[in-house]
């Protein structure tokens, strides 16, 4: 039985195992088997490189892709041979591990592994179906979210396999990339799961990112940063050619994953509270434990990036930043206005517009920028104090393992 007032397992050590089915569960529990917060430093500054860094002068060719011959009789690859970016060892070998937080992102991604049937919807379908169930604001909200997440997230994927995936140049990291991915086909697939279930129209909801304008405006602001590096042509080792990848890499983990998605999760989440579209609301749930993890990923990877190459993070660079941040903040407040012309759930766009710049103050010190907000204050403690914070946890102790699915094999 779900009870939002009392945090669980707070008079206790021990941790409930959180598995899917389970019916919706206090956010702070699910959120402690998320973890796996950032774990790099946003400051270059901290670090002392033991090569010089890569100057403007430099005419770095671009890094292996991981398909080149191997060398024969070359040296065995070492950990100091490793970069993140525009790394020429070879990047078939996954150890020895360089960087740890990537690894232990890839373990924790697979610790915390669901299917999106598992989740019951009967509540829901019959909640949907009763003409009295829901009010018009209540099922706009349930539209407009799937309308949004059913394409952003094969959006996502797609920028993950086609563009960001060559340019990162190192195999732990390409481990997670590859999680991260297939957690992203997880995503679509709870969406597509939840349309179908509820009977909705499959081509009203799937085509909301071509029809509506606030849904549009989103996808299309991201679609330039992924064209960039899924250009044949482009390749790093320019520090122009550097920026440009960090630069789409806070677009999409930052600001997509990071902004982008919280309103939308905040207004379905706020029904499961109350005890509406229970069944979406927990897809949602695991859904935004993945994404908390993607996003803080993506921060260590930028991180990591600056670290190494710290003439990339020029004042310029860190003002068009914080700009693009501010713009985002912007869309995402329309979005939020758009789905909610009126206040529902005992939520309005203005209580928004406040969360919206509360995230993005966290999201700007875990990069390293000034908070763009200051002062701004969170109007939804329930949703994410967790989220954001560094957690450390044995998953394994709390994690039922369990996914034997399918026939059994059969050598026949
Ligand atoms: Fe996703
Ligand atoms: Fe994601």
């Amino acid at each position: 039985m779900l009870n939002w007032d009392d945090p669980i397992a707070a008079a206790t050590n021990k941790q409930p195992a959180v598995r899917p089915g389970m019916g919706l569960q206090e956010n702070d529990a699910l959120m402690q088997t998320a973890g796996a917060a950032p774990s790099v430093n946003p400051d270059p500054a901290a670090f002392h490189a033991t090569e010089a860094p890569a100057t403007a002068d430099d005419q770095a060719p671009a890094g292996n892709i991981g398909l080149e011959d191997p060398e024969m009789g070359a040296e065995r690859i070492r950990v100091d041979d490793k970069k993140i970016i525009n790394c020429r060892a070879d990047l078939n070998q996954l150890v020895p591990f360089k960087y740890k937080w990537a690894w232990q992102k890839y373990l924790d991604g697979c610790a915390n592994h669901w299917m999106p049937q598992e989740i019951n919807m009967n509540a829901d379908i019959a909640l949907w179906k009763d003409p009295n169930g829901l009010t018009e604001d209540e099922r706009i909200i349930v539209k407009r979210n799937l309308g949004f997440f059913s394409t952003a997230d094969s959006l996502v994927a797609n920028n993950l396999v086609l563009a960001v995936y060559r340019h990162i140049t190192n195999p732990e990291c390409r481990q997670y990339l590859l999680r991260q991915a297939f957690e992203e086909a997880l995503h679509t697939h709870a969406y597509q799961y939840c349309v179908e279930s509820l009977g909705l129209d499959e081509g009203e909801i799937f085509n909301m990112y071509r029809e509506v304008p606030s849904v549009a405006r989103k996808a299309e602001w991201a679609l330039p940063f992924t064209r960039h590096l899924a250009d044949p042509h482009f390749h790093t080792g320019t520090p122009e050619d550097d920026q440009k990848l960090l630069r789409e890499l806070i677009a999409f983990y930052v600001i997509f994953e990071g902004i982008f998605f919280y309103v939308g999760f905040v207004q379905i989440l706020s029904m499961g509270r109350r005890n509406k579209m229970t069944g979406v609301a927990e897809q949602f749930q695991y859904i935004l434990r993945d994404e908390s993890m993607h996003m803080n990923f993506g921060i260590d990877v930028i991180n990591q990036i600056k670290i190494e190459n710290p003439q990339l993070w020029t004042p310029e660079f860190k003002q068009e930043m914080a700009d693009m941040i501010r713009e985002a903040v912007e869309l995402e407040a329309q979005y939020a206005r758009d789905t909610m012309p009126r206040g529902v759930l005992g939520m309005n766009a203005g209580m928004f517009e406040e969360y919206l710049h509360f995230i993005a103050n966290r999201r700007c010190a875990q990069i390293g920028l000034p908070e763009l907000y200051p002062g701004a204050d969170n109007p939804f403690p329930w949703m994410s104090e967790v989220l954001d914070l560094k957690k450390e946890k044995n998953f394994f102790e709390t994690r039922v393992t369990e996914y034997q699915t399918g026939g059994a094999l059969s050598w026949d």
